[in-house]
């Protein structure tokens, strides 16, 4: 948990920008059943953890300009206690969490009704399910309990000023992601020094994660993808059962999670330790279009242009191997590269590895400004059902990284784990 002040400036932050009249609701994550009476591994909603560093479940904030900040937690029950594990208890939230009141969640609908006669409008993240439950069932629960006049006219969406909050990242932010780069990179580097064909795909992934937990990670930030040979080319593969044959390559996309902020790292070498000739270039095309899109990370460049440089030197190397036709204005013109390429060249990073945020104000591409973390992942995927070259097919690459954006230029939060080919097989060859 960063310092309690962190959390109350973001809440302040919020409260100043809010309308008056207004009050925002912001619930915790749900636990969701997984079989029987085993559940999910618990994680918090991001933008309740952003608000609060709370991480129990059944857990709701409500606070707005001109009240105080209100946190609604399961009450302590120490004979469930001794099943379900330690909660904080209503009493101990202002100590703890440094938020004004503490009340239990079984108290929210009465507190609610008291609270609602003032405002005339509601703020919540929309999309956000949780959040948006608990406000329909306590505005009902008013309505029927209440005989008080109902002033609440609207609903506001508070990403305008919470999604776009959490895209600049501070400082502790931004020492967190540090070591969650740190962290995802040393997972890498243990998966290509173990990898072996005839090893499954979930078997790297396992040695991937482990690093992960020893590292002092709680969790992967996503689900690890590891594809083998032609798997590489279904962009989300999560299947892991194959085995890892010679002469292929693997692509490994994985990344930790620490105090909720993701790392997200794509690297791709050959699983017996040597690229093949077809291998090494698509290899060096996708390196040299990530250099050339890292390169335009810079503050005050459009998102959009770092798109560009990546599709326009892939596109270039597409049409120099034949396997794509030119010439190369048409052939970007006419998209002939999507076949290939067909993914963005990265997205926002933070306690989501989506992360929130708009890429496009007022319809113009967002700029690249002082601590944004976005992540640099061009790809070339040329499945064997593809129309390339034999020899290309059944390759997928992708090569990602975590990029600082900062006045000094891009800095790579996971620069410890290598891409170029030499230093690969080196570390490979052990
Ligand atoms: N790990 C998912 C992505 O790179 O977008
Ligand atoms: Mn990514
Ligand atoms: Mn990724």
């Amino acid at each position: 948990m960063f310092p309690l002040h962190v959390y109350q400036n973001r809440r302040d932050r919020l409260k100043a920008m809010m309308p008056e009249n207004s009050l925002a609701i912001i619930s915790a994550a749900r636990e969701t059943i997984r079989n029987r009476d085993a559940e999910y591994p618990f994680r918090q909603s991001s933008d309740f953890w952003y608000l609060t560093g709370f991480t129990e479940p059944d857990a709701v904030l409500i606070f707005g300009p001109g009240h105080p900040d209100r946190l609604f937690v399961r009450p302590k029950n120490p004979d469930q206690e001794v099943w379900t594990g330690r909660r904080l208890g209503p009493d101990h939230v202002k100590t703890s969490l440094g938020i004004d009141e503490g009340h239990s969640i079984d108290n929210l609908n009465s507190e609610f009704i008291t609270v609602l006669a003032s405002i005339t409008s509601i703020e919540y993240p929309f999309y956000c399910n949780d959040s948006a439950v608990i406000i329909d069932r306590l505005v009902k629960a008013k309505e029927t309990k209440s005989r008080q006049q109902n002033r609440l006219s609207h609903y506001a969406d508070l990403s305008r000023f919470l999604h776009h909050a959490r895209l600049f990242k501070s400082k502790e932010e931004i020492d967190v992601m540090r070591e969650a780069g740190r962290i995802s990179a040393l997972g890498h580097v243990a998966a290509m020094q173990a990898c072996r064909p005839g090893m499954t795909e979930d078997q790297l992934a396992s040695i991937v994660e482990h690093t992960f937990r020893m590292e002092g990670s709680p969790a992967a930030a996503y689900q690890t993808i590891v594809g083998g040979g032609d798997n590489a080319c279904i962009l989300h593969y999560i299947d892991g059962a194959d085995k890892l044959n010679s002469g292929d390559l693997v692509l490994v996309d994985a990344g930790c999670e620490v105090k909720g902020y993701a790392g997200d790292i794509t690297r791709t070498f050959p699983v017996n330790g040597s690229f093949t000739g077809a291998q090494a270039e698509l290899y060096d095309l996708v390196l040299c279009a990530q250099a050339e899109a890292i390169d335009a990370m810079v503050v005050g460049n459009s998102i959009k242009s770092f798109h560009e440089a990546a599709l326009r030197r892939l596109t270039e190397g597409l049409i120099d191997l034949k396997i794509v036709e030119g010439p190369l204005e048409l052939a970007i013109e006419e998209k002939r590269y999507a076949t290939y390429f067909m993914h963005g060249t990265g997205h926002f990073l933070g306690l989501d590895v989506h992360d929130v945020g708009t890429y496009e104000i007022d319809s113009e591409p967002i700029e690249f400004s002082e601590g944004m973390v976005v992540t640099c992942e061009p790809g070339l995927y040329l499945n064997k059902r593809s129309d390339a070259p034999t020899r290309y097919r059944g390759i997928g690459i992708r090569i990602e990284d975590d990029v600082l954006i900062t006045q000094q230029g891009p800095e790579i939060l996971s620069k410890d784990v290598p891409k170029e080919r030499s230093e690969i097989e080196a570390l490979m060859r052990g």
